[in-house]
């Protein structure tokens, strides 16, 4: 089939890359000259775990061109695939400007008719709008797909080759046959249903998930002051089949681009429609919190963050990816040189840009992130921290040998053992 896919984020670009590679011809569009450039010359803009061989692949079976012409792009293709990026506004809601221009977009230049599949995550309700307001004036005949993504970013490869479940919102069922086909070879239950239910499959999952996470995260809390070790907690309850065990790693909360998003937004449709969702309110005010209890318990810890020295191990707001927003790790800094810290931080694929408050604060090789510190927070669980020196990163740091491990992945007792202040989050 021959495919256009709009926008070359991690979700475009693992689209793109792999439905060139299982036989496609795609041709993917990015207005981002320099990201297009670099996409030219067989180079990812981004970090994502696997992304990189395929894209060689990809381009290696002459499947895949890249352009900024979403005309060129269109003019031979049955699918296209909208894989833009639905930023937040400031009042939570939904900045649907670039989806829209991509709708008028085809809805314009299109000359034969064609399938539009939307992999954006926007609210339910929106297929309907844009079928309403764009598609249905345009001069050929528009199917318009909601098809929401569940890849999480450093695992995008992995998940969209092994999904859980592939969703897809359709107008009338044979607007789904196209997309079928595409997804033919990969072996997962195929719901088909109405557009504005599938878009809020995908609203709804985040915001699961996002509540387990905010669960725990309190439940952990709770541990502290009653003294329980919320690993063995997680571990008994998870181990309840009704329940499960992913999402019950309780830590410094949820970061990255989709979950601080989707739960604000679900919130805004949820008041726009005249209903108080209490629960993802108290989800969205939980997590905000967990990272001011980091702050807090660090500065318990050290007696004032005044002049103190932290290092930070980790700034991406989960390893294998180099996306730091709404990252903990990056609040956490900001709020700790706030109050007079000194602050170092070390990851080991994030790059801040050169105006960025923390850039120059930043080291590649963690022993020098520590050094003189009083206390590290391992913030970000990249593998590089778990194999840590820690008898090297000891004699590198200054009294009172703080670690808090906001993920609890290291080993308490070989840190208590070796003189360290262990602090976990409910343990
Ligand atoms: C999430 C969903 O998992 C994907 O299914 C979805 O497609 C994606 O959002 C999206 O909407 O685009 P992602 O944000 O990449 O994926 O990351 P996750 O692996 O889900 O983690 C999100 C955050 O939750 C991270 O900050 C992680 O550290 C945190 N988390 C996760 C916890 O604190 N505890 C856990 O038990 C699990």
């Amino acid at each position: 089939m021959r495919i256009c896919v709009v926008g070359c984020g991690y979700v475009g670009l693992v689209v793109a890359c792999s439905l060139s590679i299982c036989g496609h011809s795609v041709c993917a569009v990015e207005r981002d000259q320099k990201k297009l450039s670099l996409l030219r010359q067989n180079k990812m803009p981004f970090y994502e775990k696997g992304l990189q061989a395929m894209l060689l692949e990809a381009r290696k079976k002459n499947a895949l061109t890249f352009t900024d012409d979403l005309r060129t792009a269109l003019e031979n293709s049955d699918l296209v695939f909208v894989t833009v990026g639905t930023p937040s506004l400031a009042d939570g809601r939904v900045d649907l400007g670039q989806v829209r221009s991509v709708a008028e977009g085809i809805a314009e230049l299109a000359t034969k008719p064609v399938t539009v599949v939307m992999k954006s995550t926007v609210p339910p309700g929106t297929g309907r709008a844009l079928c309403e307001a764009i598609f249905s004036k345009a001069s050929v005949p528009i199917k318009y797909v909601s098809n929401p993504e569940f890849l999480r970013e450093g695992e995008a490869v992995f998940d969209w080759l092994h999904p859980d479940r592939i969703v897809i919102g359709v107008n009338n069922p044979s607007d789904a046959e196209g997309l079928l086909k595409v997804y033919q070879h990969i072996e997962a239950p195929k719901l088909v249903m109405d557009v504005t239910s599938a878009e809020m499959v995908k609203y709804a999952a985040n915001a699961f998930l996002a509540t387990k996470i905010s669960f725990i995260n309190e439940i952990a809390n709770l541990c502290e002051l009653v003294g329980a070790d919320i690993l063995q907690v997680s571990k008994g309850v998870g181990l309840d089949k009704r329940i499960g065990p992913s999402f019950l790693r309780a830590g410094l909360g949820y970061g990255g681009s989709c979950f601080p998003k989707d739960t604000k937004a679900l919130d805004y449709v949820s008041s726009f429609n005249g209903h108080s969702f209490n629960l993802l309110k108290a989800v969205i005010q939980v997590n905000a919190e967990q990272r001011i209890r980091v702050v807090r318990k660090l500065e318990h810890a050290l007696t004032g963050l005044t002049g103190r020295r932290i290092g930070i191990l980790g700034l991406a707001f989960k390893p294998g990816t180099d996306d730091t927003r709404e990252a903990p790790a990056i609040d956490i800094a900001t709020q700790l040189l706030s109050q007079g810290a000194i602050v170092h931080a070390c990851d080991p694929v994030v790059e801040l840009g050169p105006s960025h408050h923390l850039s120059n604060l930043t080291y590649k090789d963690p022993y020098e992130a520590v050094k003189g510190c009083q206390a590290v927070l391992l913030a970000t669980e990249w593998d590089m921290f778990l194999r840590l020196d820690w008898s090297r990163v000891k004699e590198l740091m200054e009294p009172p040998y703080v670690v808090l491990d906001g993920r609890n992945v290291l080993d308490k007792d070989e840190l208590t053992k070796k003189g360290f202040m262990y602090l976990g989050i409910g343990r």
